[in-house]
């Protein structure tokens, strides 16, 4: 079986379901911002500020690939995962891609006061961050599926997921 690959904005709760869905499921759960720090031997944020974005994108890429002889893992990624291109690829080869949508001011509630995240704490303020998200929505939409979560448990959100990715399966192997 393939994977299932979660992907949406910093506070989509990607982490959170992973756990979740990979107890119900049996896969898995793979934290790909926790490999990256593993590989690096250091946080995000000090990736980010030692080393800067772009050499973070790196590992990401890197880190992602080397996911490709997974099966049956739920792998949750970082919410920037989708600005590549070829992290596109790679997801799109090892998986089911599940976007986890919510509106800016669930996002933003769950992400205050979480000081881990660089692209929040760079001085930025809100306005910039839900910049952030409206540029990269288009991006999270080329998932194969999207999962509402605004109001809903994360019990709902898993059993939505389970009762709709065998579809996505089936229509990959149409295509
Ligand atoms: C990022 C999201 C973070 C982490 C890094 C960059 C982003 O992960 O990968 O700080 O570009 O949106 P979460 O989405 O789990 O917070």
């Amino acid at each position: 079986m393939q994977n299932i690959v979660l992907i949406g904005f910093m506070g989509a709760g990607k982490s959170t379901v992973a756990t979740r869905l990979s107890e119900k499921s049996g896969y898995d759960p793979i934290d790909l911002d926790a490999l990256i720090e593993e590989k690096a031997g250091k946080k995000i944020r000090e990736i980010f500020s030692d080393e800067g974005e772009d050499f973070f994108r790196g590992l990401e890429s890197q880190q992602l690939s080397s996911l490709s002889c997974s099966a049956d893992c739920i792998i949750a990624t970082g919410g920037g995962v989708v600005v590549r291109p070829e992290n596109w690829i790679a997801m799109k080869k090892i998986g089911c891609v599940v976007y986890l949508r919510a509106r800016w001011d669930t996002l933003r509630a769950r992400i205050d006061g979480n000081n881990d995240r660089p692209l929040v704490n760079q001085s930025r303020s809100w306005s910039e961050v839900e910049e952030l998200l409206l540029r990269r929505s288009s991006l999270y939409e080329q998932a194969d599926l999207i999962v509402d979560t605004d109001g809903r448990s994360v019990e709902e959100i898993v059993d939505e997921i389970v009762a709709k990715v065998e579809d996505c399966v089936l229509c990959r192997v149409k295509d």
